[in-house]
């Protein structure tokens, strides 16, 4: 009798299917997935594999950007209501209001948005190209940065630029507090504190290291300490015990943890990969504009 891993393996083969995970997935899904990794290290897979389907295991906004630059493969998400707080429909109007307001700017986009904004803007990032895709804009013009202005400020800080930020941001990593982060320094003396860009500037400023899911990994495999306090979602700590045995990680806090990344189940890839639903397609009026946003991020390295 086969179990639910052999039969997803098998589904797998049969579909010509890969399984790309976002470190934050629950730890059985990141062990069954072909690849892992940050938001942009999964566009990447995305746009360059060669399987006929595309199993996402993340939240909604990463599906859509797997079909906006793979339009030919099947996108399925299992987790069909598996969103991001920063993914509201309202974003679209907001935008266009903004565009009529700022007619010479240019429009950065963070991927953690609907396709129909990455329509809309100039040019996508993920937290870890933030500030590279805005120095790679020129000096003499506007930027709007959209909608986390929490990452919106750490690429200001990075590059020197100064740009308006809207004020949208993510529960989970602004939860995080500075009482939060002496605290476990206080149980963990020595321990380098390695948080992402979506935590609040007041905090950021007592990190050690400030980077993408897949930036704080790296970090952690290079350094030399053997402990480390983790502010991100606690889903990383998979990855860091996989790349780094005998090191020790600590979370910064027991709130650190996103509903919506936690909604897929071994059971829903079974089921997706047997119906081929739910999928995700994005329409192609709104595909065609949203390629030209995302292609010229992946151009610009992490
Ligand atoms: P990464 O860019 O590190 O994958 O982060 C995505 C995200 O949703 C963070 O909350
Ligand atoms: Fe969105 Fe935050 Fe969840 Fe990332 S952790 S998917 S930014 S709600």
């Amino acid at each position: 009798m086969e179990d639910i891993i052999e039969e997803i393996e098998r589904l797998k083969r049969e579909r010509k299917a890969v399984i790309l995970a976002h470190l934050y997935q629950p730890e059985e899904i990141q062990e069954i997935a072909d690849f892992t990794g940050d938001s942009f290290g999964l566009s990447r897979q995305a746009a360059r594999t060669d399987a006929e389907v595309i199993v996402f295991c993340g939240v909604r906004f990463m599906a859509e950007t797997a079909n906006i630059l793979s339009p030919e493969k099947v996108t399925l998400l299992p987790a069909a209501d598996a969103t991001c707080r920063m993914f509201t429909d309202t974003l679209t109007d907001e935008v266009r209001r903004a565009r009529a307001a700022h007619p010479d700017a240019v429009f950065v986009a963070y991927v953690n948005t609907p396709a129909a904004v990455k329509a809309m803007a100039d040019i996508c990032c993920t937290s870890s190209n933030a500030a590279a895709v805005v120095a790679s804009i020129p000096e003499d013009r506007e930027i709007v940065f959209l909608p986390d202005g929490n990452l919106g400020s750490f690429a200001e800080a990075q590059t020197g630029r100064q740009m308006i930020c809207w004020h949208g941001g993510c529960p989970t990593h602004m939860g995080l507090t500075e009482a939060d982060i002496e605290a476990a320094r206080a149980a963990y003396p020595g321990a380098p504190v390695l948080m992402h860009p979506e935590c609040r500037p007041p905090v950021r400023a007592l990190a050690d290291y400030v980077g993408s899911t897949t930036g704080i990994v790296k970090y952690a495999m290079e350094s030399e300490a053997e402990d480390f306090i983790i502010a991100t979602e606690e889903g990383v700590l998979y990855e860091l015990a996989e790349r780094c045995p005998g090191k020790k990680f600590h979370l910064a806090s027991r709130h650190l943890l996103c509903v919506n990344m936690k909604k897929t189940t071994l059971e829903k890839v079974r089921d997706a990969l047997k119906t081929l639903e739910p999928r995700v397609v994005v329409p192609e009026e709104i595909r065609e504009k949203a390629v030209t946003a995302l292609t010229r991020m992946l151009e610009i390295a992490p």
